[in-house]
């Protein structure tokens, strides 16, 4: 019997469905929940005793019928404790790590969450949503599970939604995002870790019995040392194309923690949310708190489908504007730092135009009068235009771009402040600071209560002021220096609420401005990748994945960021870092989002026209790399020569991007690297690109079959004395 939900609690997103497919509410013992994308299928199912059980992840079956025999074949069908529950509760029959702990109005710390119903939604062909309504027997207390589906991309993101109509406030001491239940012989972690100039370095170890949590407490800057990021293979580790591995992102912009647990069943339980570290949370009754998104997908053909998977998500659902073209720029942080004024500017603005890039990017030190903006020590906070260096404003250098033929952008850090600046002495109840310990900081700063309303309100008014004021603005680079020490707000009632409240006012103020100016493209920058995670993306165009911008060293910070991320959101920038002949700088910025940030004016002729070019070839790539697939095929972990490609969506322009990664005598490409993605039916014109003016290619300008490239696949020649080598595959008729 299919009956409509009532709940009031379903009212406000029932505007927004197309087309409800299915409501359940009685019969619980007969009840089997399939959650399926193209090619997996989540089961749950509802126990005699009304719990609700993940039964199977993996493979979609064909006969949805056969789901049923799934908690048999796993033996699931006699746990009790719940072990594979689909959203683990504290203080009742379970004792493992749950997903939801909490202490009720009356002092009561259990929990014990049985189905009542569920509702599947079909938003459009690809998405869907499915809503399953849980609810305790004793305490007025109920949690609805979310899963949306991205049926062809293969993705869920998973979510909760918790709320009480106890007669007094109750405390949430774990609230996890989503519960999975994993079945295996053997589970391979792999995640990261790092620091600055850091970002990214891979680990895989094999899980064994316990707990494995992955976690950050920084608040801010979160993912500095350890991103929310992971895959997990199932029985072995699995290549780049062949097994299963399951990919995670925790789309969450502060602490999070993912606990791994592989249980006395061998089974791999799996829980993803807001760390509860310092953050019990304090909920009203009546009020919803709605968890982040845990987003993931499941791959049985290995990692390069998983991560095509995550990428065409991000683009197509996530990422702003994600199927839309990308600007080339020109930076100044290093060519200046903090040391430019209005002339120097206009000169850049030149070079922009000369280099034939898109737009100029203004980054820190153009604000701050009482406390000039000259160093990191001060002035942060002030947004104001420095009168010594803008005596004619910001309108001065929007309106040379125009007269430039480029657009214009700008660096902020509207989060924090400097003690040494006008905002900090107005306003020091904004700051997150202990209110008797000294102050202790990170790059000379402090953080803004962004918990506060009126705190919102400034950092909202710092970008909108901008714009206001010059409605050329054209890009906005968004920084954020210092993770937040001596956690406390002047302005929380509830300090244990704090840490999740500021990403919500982060998150309240991101809302707005993209409400105001929906597609203005905005880099997600956190002194380098402190902060790339898809709660954050949501907002942005582009993330910038480190300040480390030595080109070897971003080989591999990019080749780990592709995982999960997709390459038009990858800002490159070719700086002065490292050793590397200038060739080899603008190859390895062109896999992603190509910038410079170096002064042109010192480039020798050949190279000027070099990076000119590459701009051109860059566009004429840029489709299979911003919007393409993406295919990595040869990792620089373990060979010489690093290989990566990128194939348009019709399959008639690719490019091969390949790298030397080891100077040990005569290393290189001994043997033809195979092509991935082609049509093996196409014929393509292979051909060097981007080479250094007055050079000859190696390669031989030839007509192969997508058969034979994807079969046999060519060398690029790779040496020492050929250590980037680009190629262009085009389709031939
Ligand atoms: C850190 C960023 O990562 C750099 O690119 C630059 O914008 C500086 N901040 C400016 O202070």
């Amino acid at each position: 019997m299919y009956k409509v939900y009532s709940n009031a609690s379903w009212k406000g997103i029932i505007p927004l469905l197309f087309l409800i497919i299915s409501i359940s509410t009685a019969n619980a013992q007969s009840i089997t929940i399939p959650v399926e994308t193209k090619d997996n299928a989540l089961v749950l199912q509802v126990s005699p005793e009304k719990y609700l059980n993940t039964v199977y992840f993996g493979k979609r079956l064909s006969d949805k019928n056969e789901y049923n025999a799934t908690a048999k074949a796993f033996r699931l069908d006699g746990n009790t404790e719940g072990y594979n529950s689909a959203y683990t509760t504290a203080g009742s029959r379970n004792l493992l790590e749950p997903a939801i702990a909490v202490t009720h109005a009356d002092g009561n710390q259990s929990l014990d969450l049985k189905y009542v119903s569920h509702l599947v939604t079909r938003i459009n062909d690809d998405v869907s949503l499915l809503s399953i309504r849980l609810k305790d027997s004793v305490y007025d207390f109920e949690v609805t599970l979310n899963y949306q589906t991205y049926f062809n991309e293969d993705v869920t993101e998973q979510w909760s939604v918790i709320t009480h109509h106890e007669k007094h406030d109750v405390t949430l001491r774990k609230y996890a995002s989503a519960n999975l239940y994993l079945q295996a012989g053997s589970y391979w972690l792999k995640h990261f870790h790092g620091d600055w100039a850091q970002e990214m370095r891979p680990e895989e170890e094999q899980l064994d019995h316990g707990i494995k949590t992955l976690d950050s407490k920084l608040g801010s800057r979160a993912d500095l040392f350890e991103p929310p990021v992971f895959m997990v293979s199932l029985n072995k580790p699995s290549g780049e194309d062949d097994g299963e591995v399951l990919y995670g992102n925790m789309e969450w912009s502060g602490n999070y923690r993912m606990d791994f647990e592989v249980d006395p069943s061998n089974n791999l339980r799996l829980i993803a949310g807001i760390n509860n570290y310092a953050s019990a949370y304090v909920l009203k009754p009546g009020v919803e708190f709605t968890t982040p998104k845990f987003v993931y997908t499941l791959s049985n053909k290995g990692k390069g489908e998983a991560s095509r998977n995550l990428q065409s998500w991000a683009r197509k659902y996530k990422i702003v504007d994600g199927e839309g073209p990308r600007l080339t720029l020109l930076n100044n942080w290093e060519s200046t730092f903090f040391d430019f004024d209005e002339h120097k500017l206009a000169d850049i603005l030149k070079d922009t135009k000369t280099l034939g890039v898109d737009l100029f990017l203004l980054d820190d030190g153009w604000f701050g009068n009482k406390y000039s903006r000259n160093g990191d020590h001060q002035g942060l906070g002030d947004w104001q235009e420095n009168k010594a260096k803008l005596p004619d404003n910001i309108a001065f250098l929007t309106k040379a771009a125009s007269g430039d033929g480029v657009k214009f952008g700008i660096w902020v850090e509207p989060e924090m402040v400097n003690p040494k600046s006008e905002l900090y002495e107005k306003h020091p109840d904004w700051v997150v600071k202990q209110p008797q310990r000294p102050e202790y900081y990170m790059r000379n700063q402090l953080v803004l209560d962004l918990s506060n309303p009126k705190v919102q309100d400034f950092v909202f008014n710092v970008v909108d002021n901008l714009f206001v004021k010059n409605p050329d603005l054209a890009y906005i680079k968004w920084d954020c220096n210092s993770v937040i020490y001596n956690a406390h707000s002047a302005y929380e009632k509830e300090q244990s609420n704090f840490y999740t409240d500021y990403v919500f006012g982060l998150y309240k103020v991101l809302d707005r401005l993209r409400a105001k100016y929906p597609k203005v493209p905005m880099m997600l920058c956190s002194g380098g990748g402190g902060r790339v995670d898809y709660g954050a993306l949501k907002y942005f165009t582009e993330y910038w994945p480190s300040d480390n911008t030595e080109p070897l060293e971003r080989i591999f910070i990019q080749w780990e960021y592709s995982y999960f991320y997709p390459a038009l959101a990858s800002s490159n920038h070719v700086t002065n870092w490292g050793k590397e002949p200038i060739k080899f700088r603008v190859d390895v910025a062109m896999m992603g989002k190509l910038g410079f940030d170096i002064v042109v004016g010192k480039l020798k002729p050949d190279e000027l026209e070099f990076c000119q070019d590459a701009v051109k070839t860059y566009k004429e790539f840029s489709e299979a790399i911003w919007h393409g697939d993406q295919y990595r095929l040869q990792d620089p972990m373990e060979n010489d020569v690093a290989s990566i490609m990128y194939v348009d969506t019709t399959k008639t322009n690719a490019i091969m991007f390949n790298y030397l990664v080891n100077n040990r005598y005569a290393a290189g490409s001994k043997l033809p690297i195979k092509l991935k993605g082609l049509n093996p039916d196409k014929n393509y014109a292979i051909s060097e690109v981007n080479l250094f003016p007055g050079t000859q290619s190696s390669i031989t300008n030839a007509i192969y079959s997508g058969k034979f490239l994807m079969t046999v696949g060519i060398n690029p020649d790779v040496k020492d004395g050929r250590t980037s080598v680009l190629i262009g595959v085009k389709e031939q008729k």
